[in-house]
């Protein structure tokens, strides 16, 4: 949601400013602007709409100047429009705005009271006039001002702002939504995530909540709200840039859904130990003796997140024994759930910033859990949060649909149930050592699956024209149906529906007809008698049948009409492969279709509010 991006340097602002919020499109937004300081005035450009618009206005109007931020927003205030696209103008002050100002209602009556007349529907607004008014009354300068506005602010929010009366000078402050400060030689950026800011530098500044930050060209100065300073040494960021690039495929997602082989290996690198049976993750940070006595694990999060998290159930109940809650963290946010210090909270997060699963993280640490961030983003909130980090080391994933973080997060959590299992006396070295020997073989199964694209793009020119798809499965293949369905949903626009196979006879069997395409993952694993069941259940009623069955299972020729093949392998580590095909074929039909697959309309790729 909403990017933010800030330059303050020698060089032209306005193309690194564009440059840097293509690069944050896939948050999701719906219109955008820059403001640019051209030495003297300020001078704002905002449009409805694609980057593309933008990139348009600023042909026909060329803005000069050394200093400027840029913003792409995602509505919440306000509908789409030019005049609530940000920046937002009060006075001499411009502001950029990440997030949401919870008293804004307040705010906004007490400055409507005391003259102001708004210009937009947008929270943002308020905070321009905010640091305006500080201005006028006499604040130092534009971080005094910032300061004294944030002191009035509730709310979650990334903010950069500009004022007329410094040209060299952008004031940025984070309280819960993202923002990194680039450094470079004689130049500084702040960017919404890394990924922004890459090709130009990867020595980033990472805030903490509360801080405000003065940028110069070369020089950045923290200091809390309270003007107190503070020291936030950079680190180096091991993303390259081209990481963060298409690298000739067509789309991001079909290029991660290809990295995934890779995606995985990093998970893996360096923690497992086949010699021992045993898993290195000392950064998980639990005392091993804590870790024989935890009486359940809570895993939290949400969408993709939360379909891996479902998996994870499996292993860690089978493989570490421990009793396992799943919940989508915006839902445990409106119970009271009695988290206790013997859970071990796992909060599975691609960003480490959804708004939802931070906020049950923070219930559960109040409550004395030991909360373990699985997230893909360095010092994202989530992390920062948690009392340890198990990182996956899928690189920056650009696609708003997930993939290749998904399969990443199955390789770390079933590391973390490995580990779980030999330190609380659950599984033997030998055990463990056939677990991990399984997951390490993955990647080469995925290389194999991906190969096989060009026959799932055939299936998929026959799943295209429906309306609504059913995904079956059961055991750990039905949160992989889940997830199945979740990305056709995500990508093609089309109503698709996972169920767990041992519930079709309880509602979905109604809507079986020759029209309706069903999706059956149905590997010879423990589940496989049953689920054949279901298939000639479907069958029996006119279904349409594409089946995910293991290579050289003729028997399922009769009942399925389609069958894309997965590796034989040890039934543990199938929900990593069975979804690469289901990923392809979400793909292809959206394609197909015409959509633009890494950014679905509606969609954002990091949900930083609830
Ligand atoms: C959004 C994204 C999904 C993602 C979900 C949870 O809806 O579009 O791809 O699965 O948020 O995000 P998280 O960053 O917490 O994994």
């Amino acid at each position: 949601m909403c990017g933010i991006v800030g330059y303050t340097g020698p060089r032209q602002a306005a193309p690194i400013l564009v440059d840097g919020l293509r690069r944050l499109e896939y948050r999701g937004y719906d219109s955008a602007g820059v403001a640019i300081h051209d030495g003297k005035c300020l001078e704002v450009v905002r449009t409805l709409g694609k980057l593309r618009v933008l990139g348009e206005a600023l042909d026909k109007r060329t803005l000069p100047g050394n200093l400027g931020v840029g913003h792409t927003r995602w509505a919440t205030h306000g509908r789409p429009s030019e005049e609530n696209a940000h920046p937002h103008v009060a006075g001499g002050v411009a502001v950029v705005h990440n997030g949401i100002i919870e008293n804004h209602t307040a705010l906004r009556k007490e400055l409507t009271d005391g003259g102001v007349r708004f210009a937009s529907d947008t929270d943002t607004e308020i905070v321009a006039h905010l640091v305006d008014r500080a201005l006028r009354a006499g604040a130092t300068d534009l971080v005094a001002a910032v300061q004294r506005a944030l002191a009035r602010m509730e709310g979650a929010y990334a903010i950069a702002v500009l004022s007329q009366a410094e040209p060299e000078v952008i004031v940025v402050a984070r309280q819960g939504s993202p923002l990194v400060i680039g450094r470079g030689e004689d130049e500084t950026l702040a960017g919404s995530d890394i990924a922004a800011l890459l090709s130009h530098t990867r020595d980033m500044i990472f805030l903490e909540d509360g801080d405000v930050a003065e940028l110069r060209p070369g020089k950045v100065r923290v200091e809390t709200v309270s003007g107190a300073r503070v020291e936030r040494p950079s680190k180096h960021i091991d993303w390259s840039p081209v990481m963060a690039e298409r690298g000739g495929y067509r789309h991001f997602m079909l290029k991660e859904i290809h990295e995934q082989p890779e995606a995985v290996s990093a998970t893996l690198r360096g923690r497992i130990d086949l010699d021992a049976g045993d898993v290195h993750a000392a950064e998980i940070g639990l005392d091993p003796a804590v870790a024989s006595r935890i009486r359940r694990v809570y895993i939290l999060a949400c969408g993709t997140s939360y379909h891996a998290s479902l998996v994870a159930r499996y292993w860690l109940e089978s493989i570490a024994k421990v009793p396992t809650v799943v919940e989508l963290a915006s839902e445990v946010r409106c119970r009271e759930p009695l988290f206790t210090a013997d859970d071990l909270v796992v909060a599975v997060s691609q960003s480490g910033e959804t708004f939802d699963t931070l906020g049950a993280c923070k219930a559960a640490k109040e409550a004395g859990a030991h909360v373990l961030a699985v997230v893909n983003v360095l010092d994202s909130a989530i992390a920062r949060l948690a009392h340890g980090q198990l990182y996956t080391r899928a690189g920056p994933e650009i696609g708003v649909a997930s993939t290749k973080c998904f399969t990443a997060q199955l390789a770390a959590l079933y590391l973390l149930a490995v580990y779980l299992g030999r330190r609380r006396g659950a599984l033997t070295p030998e055990r463990a050592q056939a677990h991990l020997q399984a997951l390490c073989e993955v990647p080469s199964h995925m290389h194999e699956l991906l190969g096989d694209a060009d026959y799932v793009r055939s299936v998929a020119t026959k799943l295209a024209p429906a309306r609504s798809v059913l995904y079956l499965g059961r055991g750990l293949n039905y949160p992989v149906a889940l997830e199945g369905a979740l990305k056709l949903k995500e990508v093609s626009y089309a109503h698709a529906e996972g169920y767990a196979a041992g519930e079709m006879k309880h509602g979905p069997i109604a809507l079986i007809d020759a029209d309706m395409p069903v999706v059956v993952i149905c590997p010879r694993d423990g589940t496989y008698d049953k689920t054949v069941s279901n298939l000639q259940e479907v069958r029996a009623r006119d279904g349409q049948v594409v089946a995910l069955a293991t290579r050289g299972d003729e028997s399922l020729h009769d009942l399925a009409q389609h069958i894309l093949w997965l590796p034989e392998v040890p039934a543990a580590v199938l929900p990593l492969l069975t979804v690469v095909p289901l990923q392809l074929l979400a793909y292809f039909v959206a394609t197909r279709k015409g959509h633009d697959v890494d950014q679905p309309r509606n969609l954002a790729k990091t949900v930083t509010v609830e």
